[in-house]
């Protein structure tokens, strides 16, 4: 999908009244926070730095930053992220993914629920961006 197809969808959603964490799931009777959270956290300990791309409201991330060392959320809607959590350890900024740039490495980037509002051409922009956000330019874990 084009992702400017994409986020008419998501700023209409953005904008409707009683936003709760299930809003940014399509289908609704598809919630894995837990098992998002938890398969995670098998990738992490107290230490670990996380991008955390396309976060909407933060279901995984609310239940996962309070194991970890940091976590930057990016997410285009303010009206979603509104939901994400407020601790010393979580930073929030609401960009577009394909603007969004930084100098800081991370240990792992998440982008959960987000890839297919993406097109192909958007997509290998996307994860060249990625593995230049990793420590030592990526290269995964070779345990997985
Ligand atoms: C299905 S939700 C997934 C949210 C979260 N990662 C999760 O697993 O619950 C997709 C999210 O990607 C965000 N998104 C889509 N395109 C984006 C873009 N270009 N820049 C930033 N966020 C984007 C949407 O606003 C939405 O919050």
């Amino acid at each position: 999908m084009d992702n400017q197809k994409a986020l008419e969808y998501w700023k209409n959603l953005s904008k409707t009244p009683d936003l709760t964490q299930e809003s940014v799931k399509v289908n609704k009777i598809n919630n894995h926070y837990k098992e998002d959270a938890n398969f995670i956290l098998r990738f992490t300990d107290k230490n670990t730095d996380i991008l955390d791309l396309g976060a909407g409201s933060g279901g995984a991330l609310n239940l996962y930053y309070n194991k970890i060392n940091f976590v930057l959320a990016v997410e285009k809607f303010k009206e979603f992220s509104n939901l994400i959590v407020r601790a010393d350890n979580v930073a929030i900024i609401n960009a577009d993914i394909k603007d969004f740039d930084t100098n800081k490495k991370f240990d792992l980037v998440l982008l959960f629920g987000v890839m297919q509002f993406f097109n192909e051409q958007e997509s290998k922009q996307i994860y060249t961006k990625c593995k230049k956000f990793l420590q030592k330019e990526g290269g995964g874990n070779p345990n997985y």
